[in-house]
């Protein structure tokens, strides 16, 4: 298949990684978003019908449920954008025999493991939005097909809601922070996010070209779950003092100013639990596609030349 035929079609518009995506996916092939209200992923057999309609050759999902405390009120909601609405997203692209690219969290693990967590590992989600996203991951898997599903973590970029944008305003506006210290995970970069799943499209494309297969068969016996998240790893609390030293080195606020207080997850309830080891071993991407990100401190500093300049 050469680029000019090949359709791919990105769920989600404002997301963080849905809009990285539309930018870094451009002289793929012809690159169509859809989000709400065309496409809303509350009403299935909508998503079925607009599916169908566009034909994609890739159908990559960046959209999701992922108000992660308000799901522990709204779990029917989660269960279907998280987990139905992508088995139906699968069961078309294999029923238009493509590839379909989805992802999914580290909070499908409970974190009580000392070491990374790798794909083989147990899933034992704590709260509803990790139990939503793993329910969509078996649908997905049920349905079979050509899928990658990618489970990241810790996601943020210059646009969006994330961790790094609430702490660049509130280091403004208070002069303490109590910051959760024991969490530790891999802040991930949505544009490396976007880039990583670039790279193995392309070479998908290459190699559906060379063999003149549809791109969902040059996929081959590689189909399944990878971890995808930026090397290293940080607690919260680590993360948001690295974000104050960057803005105090940008003259944004003053590090020597704001104080941060280390605390527990037990100092902070929230309605959902959350995993104390987020942190996910890269090693399959990295053998299988020979796909790496960077170690986080990298992309975190690109971040913030972005938002300053
Ligand atoms: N954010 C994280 O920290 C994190 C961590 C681990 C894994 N992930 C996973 O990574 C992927 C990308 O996450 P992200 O951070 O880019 O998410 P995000 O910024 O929260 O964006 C989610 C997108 O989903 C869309 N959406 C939600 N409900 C919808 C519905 N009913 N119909 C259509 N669209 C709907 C939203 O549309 P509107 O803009 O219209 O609301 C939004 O564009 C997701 O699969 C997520 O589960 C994220």
């Amino acid at each position: 298949m050469n680029r000019a035929d090949l359709k791919i079609v990105i769920v989600g518009r404002n997301g963080q990684l849905a809009w990285e995506a539309n930018q870094r996916f451009q002289g793929l092939g012809q690159i169509i978003c859809v989000g709400r209200p065309e496409l809303d992923l509350l009403d299935i057999e909508g998503v079925r019908a607009e599916i169908r309609r566009i034909k994609p050759s890739v159908l990559v999902n960046a959209a999701a449920y992922t108000a992660v405390d308000q799901a522990e009120s709204e779990p029917e909601a989660a269960m279907k954008i998280n987990s139905e609405a992508p088995a139906v997203m699968a069961d078309e692209a294999k029923r238009l025999g493509g590839l379909f690219i989805t992802y999914s969290t580290d909070y499908v693990f409970d974190g009580k493991s000392a070491a990374p967590y790798k794909e083989t590992d147990s899933p034992a989600p704590l709260n509803v939005y990790g139990a939503s996203k793993l329910s969509g991951e078996r649908a997905v898997e049920d349905v079979g097909g050509n899928y990658l599903i990618f489970r990241t973590s810790w996601v943020y970029g210059a646009r969006g809601k994330n961790f790094l944008k609430t702490i660049l305003k509130l280091a403004v506006e208070r002069p303490e922070l109590r910051i959760v210290d024991d969490q530790v995970g891999a802040p991930t970069w949505s544009r490396d996010l976007a880039d990583a799943t670039r790279n193995i499209m392309e070479q998908l494309v290459m190699k559906s070209a060379a063999e003149k297969v549809p791109i969902g068969e040059a996929l081959g016996n590689r189909g399944g779950i990878y971890h995808m998240t930026a090397a290293g790893s940080v607690s919260w609390c680590g993360f948001a003092a690295a974000i104050l030293e960057e803005m105090e080195k940008r003259g944004l606020s003053k590090r020597s100013l704001v104080k941060i207080m280390p605390i527990l997850s037990s100092d902070y309830p929230t309605p959902a639990a959350r995993p104390h080891n987020s942190r996910l071993c890269n090693d399959k991407l990295k053998n299988t596609f020979g796909v790496t990100l960077p170690p986080w401190q990298a992309s975190f500093a690109a971040v913030m030349n972005e938002l300053v300049h």
